[in-house]
């Protein structure tokens, strides 16, 4: 069989990891995978839920573990959470079996898109998102350049333009 090298997406939330990833699986004719749906399907409950009871560091295991599981596999384009990057071995496992790639928003596009999503984030709670935008956004830059093969800016463009530029630089 060909073998296909996963592709994974990395970023922070709300920077279209999701939405990008599914249009690049159908466009490769891969799988789609993501990870936090992985865990909460795995768990049978929420990501919120986690956070809550037994805290983030209980869901930064079930992260890593699920990161150990797609990179066993082939033939997908894997979509990650946003701190994903914190634990070294995470990223060590994604670069070593997949191609890593950052879709890089800036501040503004993340508040836009945090501001219009419905989805729940416990690490950004309305009222506070500007200043925790911000702050990890400086915390986590780096471990996403470092983390990355291939980078790709998001800010302005729309999903067709970022699909056709990741596949023009894989
Ligand atoms: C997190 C991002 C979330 C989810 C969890 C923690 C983070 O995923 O994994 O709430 O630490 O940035 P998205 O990036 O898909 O929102």
């Amino acid at each position: 069989m060909e073998n296909k090298k996963n592709i994974s997406i990395i970023g922070f939330m709300a920077s279209g990891k999701s939405t990008i990833g599914k249009e690049l699986a159908d466009r490769l004719s891969y799988g789609f995978v993501d990870t936090d749906e992985l865990i909460e399907e795995k768990e049978g409950r929420s990501i919120k839920s986690m956070f809550e009871t037994e805290g983030e560091g209980y869901f930064r295991d079930a992260e890593s573990t699920a990161v150990e599981e797609v990179c066993a596999m082939e033939g997908l384009v894997v979509s990650t959470g946003g701190g994903a990057v914190l634990r070294s071995q995470n990223v060590q496992m994604l670069r070593k079996n997949s191609t890593v790639v950052w879709l890089r928003a800036n501040r503004e596009t993340i508040l836009e898109n945090l501001r219009r999503s419905e989805d729940v984030r416990p690490l950004m709670k309305k009222g506070e998102q500007e200043i925790k935008v911000d702050n990890m956004l400086f915390e986590r830059a780096p471990k996403y350049k470092n983390a990355a093969h291939v980078i790709v800016d998001v800010d302005g463009k729309n999903v067709e333009d970022i699909v056709f530029e990741i596949l023009f630089n894989l």
